[in-house]
């Protein structure tokens, strides 16, 4: 008697092929709420912030709420991060309760609190080390384990990424992620996605670039530079979720139609509403500022200084043009049309 057939979980590759652009992981940013208003507006695969592995073990409240995944949420994947073998195997096997649709590994993070304690991008200075410990967590995890790196620390002659890549695959990583651009360079500099097809040209698990896509364009681009599987997006979400509408549109071969002012009133107001109800009034209010570009460049501007003083909803809503001070200039208040459920 055959048993009752339950549908595996995608692979890697499976996810990027149904839509290959990809949610960045940014700590304080693509949280629950930011990865459910980008799948609004079209994102599929998304990396929850980085959580520490250390945090992770004791089941600590913030590394429980960054690692909480709901039912609808997704295709998603959990980040973790750390400077000690055993303990991110541990990470990896409690991440791995969550049901996320992958855990990865960041090999990339620069910033000093990170990178200092041998964690991030600190992995870049002993490419035999981190080959070595990717190879314990793809033992522990007991699910697909991916690596987020960047090309090297910098500025080596030769970046490593090639030959870490290969020896990546080797130890089972399902997946390689490459911020084309080294440790050093932080943001800064331009992304050299050439980095990202030369590794994608020595292995046979998806490669996925990474760094300085933020437009429709930039993703065929990309996708058609480096015959990478797929592309991820951080900073250009962060200002223009409907970056992976438009993404879907281009590759289709259809037209890109950009946001109209009314969504653009609405997608903010979401986002307030959202992480408000997440966060409560007093926290909500001030990290949706982060999102002030979705309003577009000319509005932001206008209405920059006024938001940044405004402490409660009734206040944004009054600056959106919802209430009493409409902003002379400003886009007409969002019509019932606009309103998006996220
Ligand atoms: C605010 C912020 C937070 C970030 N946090 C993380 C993180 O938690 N884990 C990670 O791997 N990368 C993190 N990154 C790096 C992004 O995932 C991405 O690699 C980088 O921003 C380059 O892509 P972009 O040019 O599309 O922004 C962060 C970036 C930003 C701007």
């Amino acid at each position: 008697m055959s048993s009752p057939s339950v549908t595996p979980p995608a692979s890697v590759s499976e996810l990027l092929r149904a839509f290959p652009v990809v949610l960045a992981p940014m700590e304080d940013v693509t949280d629950a709420v930011f990865r459910r208003i980008c799948r609004g507006v079209g994102a599929e695969l998304c990396v929850t912030e980085f959580v520490h592995a250390q945090h992770m073990v004791a089941r600590t409240s913030l590394a429980r709420r960054k690692a909480l995944l709901a039912p609808d949420d997704q295709p998603t994947a959990i980040q973790i991060y750390g400077p000690d073998p055993a303990m991110l195997m541990q990470a990896a096997e409690i991440a791995a309760e969550a049901r996320p649709a992958f855990i990865d590994i960041n090999c990339g993070c620069w910033v000093p609190r990170v990178a200092r304690k041998g964690a991030g991008a600190a992995w870049l200075r002993d490419p035999a080390a981190m080959v070595e410990m990717a190879r314990r967590v793809v033992a522990a995890a007991g699910m697909p384990v991916t690596v987020k790196t960047r090309i090297g620390l910098g500025p080596e002659s030769h970046m490593p990424i090639i030959d870490l890549a290969r020896r990546l695959e080797d130890v089972g990583v399902a997946a390689l992620t490459i911020h084309c651009r080294t440790a050093h360079m932080g943001h800064t500099g331009v992304a050299d996605w050439a980095w990202a097809r030369r590794a994608r040209e020595v292995v046979s698990i998806p490669v996925v670039v990474n760094g300085d896509v933020r437009t429709a364009d930039d993703v065929a681009r990309a996708l058609d530079e480096t015959g990478c599987a797929g592309v991820m997006i951080g900073r250009g979400a962060i200002d223009h979720p409907w970056v992976f509408r438009e993404a879907r549109a281009r590759l289709a071969g259809a037209p890109v139609v950009p946001p109209t002012d009314a969504e653009r009133a609405a997608l903010y107001r979401a986002i307030l509403r959202a992480n408000v109800a997440a966060r409560g009034e007093r926290a909500g209010v001030p990290v949706t500022r982060r999102h002030l570009a979705v309003l577009g460049p000319a509005w932001a501007r206008a209405v920059r200084p006024s938001l940044f003083a405004a402490t409660t909803v009734a206040e944004v809503d009054d600056v959106l043009g919802e209430g009493r001070a409409r902003p002379a200039g400003g886009p007409p208040a969002p019509t019932g049309d606009a309103t998006m459920e996220f």
